[in-house]
């Protein structure tokens, strides 16, 4: 017992988990911060304790209505962050997937006028409450999954008023939603239709009057470019980031999804905060990003999706010490997928990674990729009590059984909001906007 000293007082107490994976490099052994037999405890949505259960457990106050919940056989961690995705869209694209499948490329899809561009067709047919639906069910199967939180990019727009209703929309979601949400403005996600040929005029209805109305607005963190041939030019993505600079929008960049064509350099040569796909980045670009302290974002479900056997190199990445983040890139095109688990699983068979790495690169690293590393992404006192309870008895179960979903509890800001793959009663903001 505790005798007269002072006891830690909570509200939510897991406790006896077989494997807690703190994700802090103080805690227990290896870059996971493996506790065994362990203990979280919360107050108010935040972490007060991590340790033994042996030795905590008896130091904790638990409040009268609090909740002690027995987590032995089962392995707790951080909620995933899932730091780059389209999640707001309106419809879907089965049909290119199958056009995929008969030997079609992504860009050959898109070059016939399919693609974002069909997204973009797609959500401007769609009312805010048919996006705001179909967007808080994507949520919900995320926090299902077991992503707290989220990071979700406008771009399916692409016109003035278009990209400001996708940004509004995506804060409305964040608002409806239990996922904490981050946005990214994305209206440089493709050249639209009525701009064909004018990508020039289209970058400076960007960067002209785009940018200044989202950062005027609050609208969002952060502001993403597709930097590829036959999208937008790496001179062309400088000019909307630096722009996206100058009005506090932090760069990001989706960089040599489909040839190694200076995306992760000019990534680095902005400061990005990450540069994302890196499907070709080679040897030099992978220095730069580390010599420039940017994160390289894996999407390895988009490279599965899109059926080429192209991943990108995480296995080169992490050797050089770069701190590999994962992420869903969920969208209707290149990954149909709002499991962190599949990605994972993709990340270590595909990428490369270690499961020791994949899941540092879905919490703590992505935590930072999105902006809320001093938040979320660890187990540790200070930090939002965003975790999670899986059925596994190791951590390297968690890839090795694949396609299913291993998360028996979601908890979020200290509650338990997911139990069993369904929302508790009563935490379906979600339902309200139904
Ligand atoms: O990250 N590559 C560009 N953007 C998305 C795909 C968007 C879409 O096809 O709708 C991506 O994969
Ligand atoms: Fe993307």
């Amino acid at each position: 017992m505790a005798g007269n000293r002072k006891r830690i007082e909570a509200d939510t107490v897991i406790s006896e988990a077989k494997e807690l994976l703190t994700l802090s490099a103080k805690n227990g052994s290896g870059e996971l911060g493996l506790i065994r037999t362990g203990t979280v405890a919360g107050k108010n949505g935040n972490i007060v304790a991590v340790g033994e259960s042996s030795l905590l457990d008896n130091e904790i106050l638990l409040s009268k209505k609090g909740k002690w919940i027995d987590a032995k056989g089962k392995l707790v961690m951080p909620g995933f962050v899932d730091c780059h995705t389209h999640a707001l869209f309106a419809g879907s694209r089965e049909k290119e997937f199958s056009m995929r499948l008969r030997g079609a490329s992504y860009m050959e899809i898109r070059e016939k006028g399919y693609g974002i561009r069909e997204s973009v067709r797609q959500f401007k047919n769609a009312s805010d409450n048919e996006i705001r639906t179909s967007t808080l069910k994507r949520l919900e199967r995320m926090l299902i999954h077991g992503t707290t939180s989220v990071e979700i990019k406008s771009g399916y727009g692409l016109s003035f008023d278009d990209e400001l209703r996708a940004l509004r929309l995506i804060r409305e979601v964040g608002e409806l939603s239990i996922i904490t949400v981050v946005a990214t403005f994305l209206g440089a996600h493709d050249v639209p239709q009525d701009f064909e040929g004018r990508t020039g005029s289209y970058v400076e209805l960007i960067t002209q009057d785009l940018i200044p109305e989202v950062a005027k607005r609050g609208l969002a963190q952060f502001c993403d470019v597709f930097c590829e041939e036959g999208v937008f030019s790496v001179d062309e993505s400088r000019t909307v980031l630096l722009e996206g600079i100058r009005h506090n929008l932090k760069p990001k960049l989706h960089a040599d999804e489909f040839s190694d064509s200076g995306g992760a350099l000019l990534a680095a040569e902005v400061s990005a905060v990450s540069a994302d796909h890196l499907m070709c980045t080679g040897r030099a670009g992978m220095e730069k990003l580390l010599s420039a302290g940017v994160i390289p974002v894996l999407l390895p479900a988009c490279s599965f999706s899109l059926g080429k056997g192209k991943y990108a190199n995480g296995r080169e990445m992490a050797d050089i010490g770069l701190p590999v983040a994962l992420a869903t890139d969920l969208n209707p095109g290149s990954s149909m997928c709002e499991s962190m688990q599949m990605v994972i699983s993709l990340a270590c068979v595909g990428v490369g990674l270690t499961p020791e790495e994949a899941i540092v690169g879905a919490t703590r690293n992505a935590g930072h990729a999105a902006g809320l590393g001093r938040e979320v992404g660890t187990l540790e006192p200070g930090k939002k009590f965003d975790c999670i309870i899986l059925d596994v008895p190791s951590f390297e179960y968690i890839p090795y059984h694949f396609g299913g979903n291993h998360v028996i509890h979601t908890i979020k800001d200290g509650k338990v909001v997911a139990s069993y793959g369904r929302l508790e009663k009563g935490e379906g903001a979600h339902e309200k906007a139904r």
